[in-house]
């Protein structure tokens, strides 16, 4: 056991954000992945922008903005696909391996929660849609500090609300820019590089790179 707490981003790391579009893949069309990642890079440019703004809205109002957004971008695709679309965000699937590697950790003592930009609601139906309510210890969202990750108040969540030393805590995201905020911050820090993306903020670091969170079990 190598650290007292695990963190976990949420969208990306343990839920399957490309999900709710390949659900409904034959309806939606050859321009379906076009659509979601028009979607998806939407989203995360309006939190960082609303933060830098101080102009906050929950992150659903931006996952419902985004998704509009992408529609009028990606016009080949049925914009009556919008109730389907943002109705699967409540229902994402997680990658496969997270429940056992979760419940592994959490037998071995370790603290483990979500630290992410996910509205309270928005997370608690992932959760529970996945069966983690049992494993997690604790969901953190931004909405109690209404600023964006990366802000670094974000994740002096956890610290201030757990009492840890940031040094204690391993924080595991897919997002290359999550990874270097929490760097930044002094956590201990695993990108989750589910899709080959090459490396960027190299002068913010990872301390390990994994395929997937099955390795957190071998190499802490
Ligand atoms: C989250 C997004 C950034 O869960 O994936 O916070």
């Amino acid at each position: 056991m190598r650290h007292a707490a695990y963190i976990f981003d949420a969208y990306g790391t343990l839920f399957d954000i490309h999900a709710a579009v390949r659900r409904h893949a034959a309806e939606i069309g050859p321009d379906g992945l076009l659509l979601s990642e028009i979607w998806r890079a939407k989203q995360l440019e309006y939190s960082w922008v609303r933060t830098l703004m101080g102009a906050h809205a929950d992150f659903w109002q931006l996952t419902e903005q985004a998704l509009d957004y992408a529609f009028r971008k990606v016009p080949s695709v049925d914009p009556a696909m919008r109730a389907k679309l943002l109705d699967a965000y409540w229902h994402l699937d997680c990658y496969p391996e997270v429940p056992a590697v979760l419940r592994a950790l959490k037998d071995n003592g370790a603290r483990l929660a979500i630290l992410s930009n996910g509205s309270p609601e928005m997370l608690d139906a992932a959760v529970r849609s996945a069966a983690l309510d049992m494993i997690l210890d604790e969901v953190f969202s931004v909405e109690s500090v209404r600023r964006f990750k990366p802000d670094q108040s974000v994740y002096d969540l956890v610290a201030s609300n757990w009492r840890l030393y940031p040094d204690a805590v391993s924080f595991q995201s897919s997002n290359r820019w999550d990874i270097a905020g929490a760097a930044k911050f002094g956590f201990r820090t695993v990108w989750i590089n589910r899709n080959s993306q090459p490396d960027e903020y190299s002068d913010h670091p990872p301390h390990l790179i994994l395929p997937s969170l099955e390795g957190l079990l071998t190499h802490g």
